[in-house]
């Protein structure tokens, strides 16, 4: 029952029948599952902040997943994760791949590389993982699926958000009929405030993953935009899904990012669910009944980054979906629909015209659009 979904704390399981607060005892049906060695590619901002800390979350918790090597060609990157994590590490992917004995790579690398470094993985059979963009041109992105695809290899695109607990549970309770219907309308305001960050492809790109996700393939796209040093500031983007439904998303980087920052709505009929900064959920079903809302537990002891913002569970699907144990919840083709939605995104910008989709979207296969 979707609604007993534990919202990023302790499993209820845990606190009361186990008496294991922190669900960190040994876990005999997950020991027992196969060891995956994991390289992890890039040991930047997101591998220290997120991915390699996710890593030790699941290997806290019984998960046979060991970390293999780290590739950075910076020295002093390699000596800190080295030192932190105490796996061997390499200046270029190409050393850890001639050395056998990788299962998995995270390919965590800046975007314009993702395609390169994934695809000399992939040629060796060594699924990868890749951070959003999955390639910063629709081309490159689309061909890195099919060289999968033709290789057999497991090719998977990072889409964190899908494992955080206000989306998964509002996943969840639509999939349960809780919106009454189909959704009807997707609407989302997203805003960043770091300079450094490309609004489209490194940010929206996140929220426009959850509207493919939620609403299925997308057939026009149009948008209206304002500019700033020649690049996109803000942008307003409408969407007309296969479906017949609609969505509206609202961008803009002259925000702020600490502040407000993201807010979904999903409408089906006489009820609406509203994930407000990947943080709150609230289901309104009756007009003057009461709102069911969600929100996580602050104290730390109890709730991680890690599971709260979706990156050890999307790890975890994938390392199960590469055992065979799981469906991939995050495949590569849906990394390209994203990608080909923000380049959409660009394309109407520049023409001033609606983007028909058809037959391009959702990385060739409409039906491929991920539903766990
Ligand atoms: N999922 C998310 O929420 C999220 C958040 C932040 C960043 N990202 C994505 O993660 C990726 C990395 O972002 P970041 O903020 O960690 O950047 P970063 O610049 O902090 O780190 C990138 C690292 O890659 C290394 N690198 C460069 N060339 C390499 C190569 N050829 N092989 C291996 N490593 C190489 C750099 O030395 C650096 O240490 C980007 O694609 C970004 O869009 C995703």
């Amino acid at each position: 029952m979707p609604l007993r979904l534990d919202f990023g704390h302790t499993s209820y399981q845990a606190a009361f029948e186990r008496r294991d607060v922190y669900g960190v005892r040994h876990d005999p049906n997950r020991r027992a599952k196969r060891l995956l060695r994991v390289g992890v590619v890039g040991c930047g901002g997101v591998a220290q902040a997120k991915w390699l800390p996710a890593i030790r979350y699941l290997q806290t918790r019984s998960e046979p997943v060991e970390i293999t090597g780290l590739v950075d060609p910076d020295s002093m990157t390699r000596s800190k994760v080295a030192a932190l994590y105490g796996a061997a590490t390499y200046a270029a992917v190409g050393e850890l791949l001639e050395r056998g004995a990788v299962d998995l790579i995270l390919v965590l690398c800046p975007d314009e590389m993702h395609g390169e470094i994934a695809r000399q993985a992939l040629a060796v059979g060594v699924a990868s993982l890749v951070e959003k963009p999955l390639c910063r041109r629709t081309d490159e992105a689309r061909a890195l699926c099919t060289l999968a695809e033709e290789r057999g290899v497991l090719l998977a695109s990072v889409a964190n958000k899908r494992f955080s607990p206000p989306y998964a549970l509002a996943r969840a309770l639509v999939a349960d009929g809780a919106l009454r219907s189909a959704p009807t309308v997707f609407s989302c305001k997203f805003t960043l405030g770091y300079p450094y960050v490309d609004l489209l492809e490194a940010g929206t790109v996140h929220v426009v993953d959850l509207a493919l996700w939620f609403m299925g393939p997308v057939e026009r796209v149009f948008a209206i935009g304002a500019f700033r040093d020649g690049k996109v500031e803000s942008a307003i983007i409408s969407l007309n899904f296969a479906s017949g439904a609609v969505g509206a998303i609202v961008t803009s980087a002259a925000a702020l990012s600490f502040k407000p920052w993201e807010r979904v709505e999903i409408i089906g009929r006489n009820a609406v669910l509203v994930v407000e900064d990947q943080f709150e959920l609230t289901l309104y079903d009756e007009e003057t009944g009461p709102a069911k809302s969600w929100k996580p537990t602050i104290p730390n002891t109890l709730l991680f980054d890690e599971s709260f913002g979706g990156y050890a569970g999307l790890l975890e699907n994938v390392l199960d979906a590469i055992r065979g144990l799981a469906p991939l919840g995050t495949p590569g083709r849906e990394g390209l629909a994203a990608v080909e939605i923000v380049a959409a995104v660009h394309e109407s910008l520049a023409r001033g015209e609606a983007i028909e989709l058809g037959e391009r979207t959702q990385g060739d296969r409409g039906d491929r659009m991920g539903r766990q």
